[in-house]
Order: C-alpha cells, then structure tokens, then sequence
C-alpha cells in the first residue's frame, strides 16, 4: 500500500459508498493505520491509497495510543457549529505543503465502524479539522482548494514542483516495459 500524491486525478474522484464490511476490508483498514503512522499522519482517507472507498480514518493521538483509534465508514456530516477555526493544515497526498484552512470548530458525525455498527459523535478542535479534512477527500477535495487567495499564491511553486515530478514519473513508467 502507497500512499497516492497529488496531482493524481484519483484524489480527484467522488468515493464510492462502502456495501459490506468483511475481513477483506478490515485488512485493508489495518493497512492504512500503519502507512499513517509510518507517516506521521493523524488522518488518512481511503482514496489516499488509490482505494475509491467511503472510508477514512484518524488518530488524533498518534501511533504511540491506539485508544485514539477511530474508522469512519460512509460518514456523513450532520452538523458543523462553533466558531470558525483558522489554522494551517498538511495532508500526506501533498508533501510539503501547508497552509491555513477556515473550518468550524465542531463537528456532528454519523458513520459505521469496523463491525459495521452505525454510531454518531461530536469532535472539537483538532479531531474535528480532522474529521471535516478527511471527509473532504471522499468527495475528491484537497485542502488546498480551501484555502484564501493569499495563501494559494504560497503554494503554487511547490504545488507546481509536484506536478512537474509527477509527469516526470508517469514518463518513466511508460518506458519501462511491463512484465
Ligand atoms: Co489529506
């Protein structure tokens, strides 16, 4: 499993909704904690790792507390509320860019967890930046289209620089014959 980097058009795509939860998909899931935490990431969406799924996953926490842990199968956002939240965001999909993103402060969200039960929770602050960032990348958004004018103009070299070795590396695996 790899992580999928941007300008993928796969990052792009609405996921599609999740039918059934078996083995197979938890396996998956299992994957994705690990490519996160080998990462150093907080938060990872299925489309991430080129799996058009309606799934993500956070840990707030990091890897050194799974009791942080959580699996959010075909989320739905019920409800954003509280005061809107400027501060500056990062996604494993586009290294090396940052930027600030308003979002609201709390968030109402229904999904299913890995044994398929369906819960509802409220997250504050950074789990809830987290929650509404994932949930994005379901619906093919990256955070960089959340951003202010300003800000767009802070990233558009490095964006471009990554552009630049994606194209670099498409041309690669077309001459390289396949096996
Ligand atoms: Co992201």
């Amino acid at each position: 499993m790899q992580t999928v980097v941007y300008p993928d058009p796969r990052l792009r795509r609405r996921a599609e909704l999740v039918q059934g939860i078996d083995g197979a998909l938890r396996a998956e899931v299992l994957e994705m904690f690990q490519l996160m935490y080998r990462e150093n990431g907080i938060g990872l969406a299925a489309p991430q790792v080129g799996w058009g799924a309606r799934i993500f996953i956070m840990n707030p926490l990091g890897a050194e507390s799974p009791e942080g842990e959580r699996v959010f199968i075909n989320p739905e956002i019920l409800e954003q509320s509280g005061a809107d939240q400027e501060e500056e965001e990062g996604c494993l999909s586009i290294p090396d860019v940052r930027g600030r993103v308003v979002r609201k402060d709390r968030v109402w969200v229904r999904a299913r967890d890995l044994d398929g039960e369906s819960f509802e929770a409220e997250f504050r602050g950074l789990p809830a930046r987290v929650v509404l960032h994932e949930n994005d990348h379901l619906d093919g958004i990256l955070f960089i289209s959340r951003l202010s004018q300003t800000e767009k103009l802070l990233v558009r070299r490095p964006l471009r620089d990554l552009e630049r070795e994606y194209r670099r590396r498409l041309k690669e695996e077309e001459a390289t014959p396949r096996r």
